[in-house]
């Protein structure tokens, strides 16, 4: 596996260029502060009427209406949400300059050709490995966060050193920029959305947490066993990793994991993972993500409703007014 730092990149293929952005929200806003205080020309592309030109104005960026965001650029950085892209891209696509770049910091829309990008075009991929807030953080305290890369087409021989350049302007190269390719990342990251640690994790600890009040604990106590601890392992993991974590866990602790750990997750939980792995290459993700904006949200919107009025929400809440 590739792996590189700040000292391996050559920051001159974005030296007097300019990059758009497009999309003011959470990697939008990142990418763009970061790229600008790295000393990059940056405009910031944005649909007529967008609440987000005075954020973005304050904050010293330069807006445009997408036309002609797209238009002045040499790098174009597609930051609006997964599900628009197709329609974005058809719309600018006439105002893309020959022979420019084309980013993405996901591999979802090309992997599954929602987006079908023009030939003369290059076409790359940084994929911070979090949310925009802690890229921007971290910039900021002098840090990085990791991101894979990845080149899909190569028009004009420098792909490759745009994307890495790019990286490093947003603060990435400060950790690390691995090499990837844009269907292993779209691949793997829906696959950990719907399975591991965002649609498997919280369901585990709802689960538990229902299982104790259902057996007469207190829903308060539940919650701090079941969902309260989640940081402290996190937190540990990152420090120690797994098998460090459980060496500083208490034995009962690491008994208790020990015995009951492949208990639950057995392999009727890896047969049902390796079925989520093999949907998400099969295109079935991408499709349902794709209808869902079509129809509006409504199984988004009814999922937010629902979840706000659980017990383990409103325990949630009173927790954390007791807090302060
Ligand atoms: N969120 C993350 O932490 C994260 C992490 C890694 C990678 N990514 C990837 O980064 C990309 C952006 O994701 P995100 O979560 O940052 O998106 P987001 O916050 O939902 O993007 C919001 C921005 O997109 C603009 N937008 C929405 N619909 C639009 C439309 N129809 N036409 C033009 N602009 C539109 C919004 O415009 P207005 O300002 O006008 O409302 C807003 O500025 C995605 O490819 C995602 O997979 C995200």
């Amino acid at each position: 596996m590739e792996l590189l730092r700040d000292t391996d990149i050559d920051p001159a293929p974005l030296a007097g260029k300019r990059v758009a952005i497009l999309g003011y929200g959470n990697q939008g806003r990142a990418q763009a502060l970061n790229l600008h205080d790295s000393g990059i020309d940056v405009v910031v592309g944005l649909r007529g009427g967008s609440g987000s030109s005075n954020e973005a104005e304050a904050s010293g960026l330069t807006t445009a209406l997408l036309e002609q965001a797209v238009a002045s650029a040499d790098v174009v950085m597609m930051l609006a949400p997964d599900e628009i892209h197709a329609s974005l891209y058809r719309e600018i696509e006439p105002n893309v300059r020959e022979g420019a770049a084309l980013g993405f910091s996901h591999g979802l829309s090309v992997r599954f050709a929602l987006v079908e990008p023009r030939a003369d075009l290059d076409l790359f991929m940084i994929a911070p490995k979090g949310p925009g807030t802690a890229l921007r953080s971290l910039y900021k305290q002098g840090k990085g966060m990791i991101a894979v890369w990845a080149v899909a087409q190569d028009s004009t021989g420098k792909a490759r050193d745009i994307a890495v350049a790019y990286g490093q302007a947003i603060g990435c190269g400060r950790a690390g920029l691995i090499a990837s390719t844009f269907a292993e990342e779209a691949e793997a990251d829906l696959f950990n959305e719907q399975a591991v640690v965002w649609g498997a994790v919280p369901e585990l600890l709802i689960a538990g947490f229902e299982t104790l009040v259902a057996g007469g604990v207190s829903p308060e106590l539940a919650y701090l066993e079941c969902v309260g601890e989640l940081k402290l392992i996190a937190e540990l993991i990152d420090a120690r990793g797994i098998a460090g974590m459980r060496e500083v866990i208490s034995n009962t602790a690491e008994l208790g994991a020990l015995l009951g750990g492949k208990r639950i997750v057995d392999d009727s939980v890896r047969a049902r993972m390796a079925e989520v792995l093999a949907e998400v290459r099969a295109g079935k993700f991408a499709a349902e993500l794709s209808r869902e904006e079509a129809d509006g949200y409504p199984r988004l919107e009814k999922a937010r409703e629902e979840n706000r009025r659980t017990l383990l929400e409103e325990t949630y809440r009173r927790l954390s007014d007791d807090k302060g």
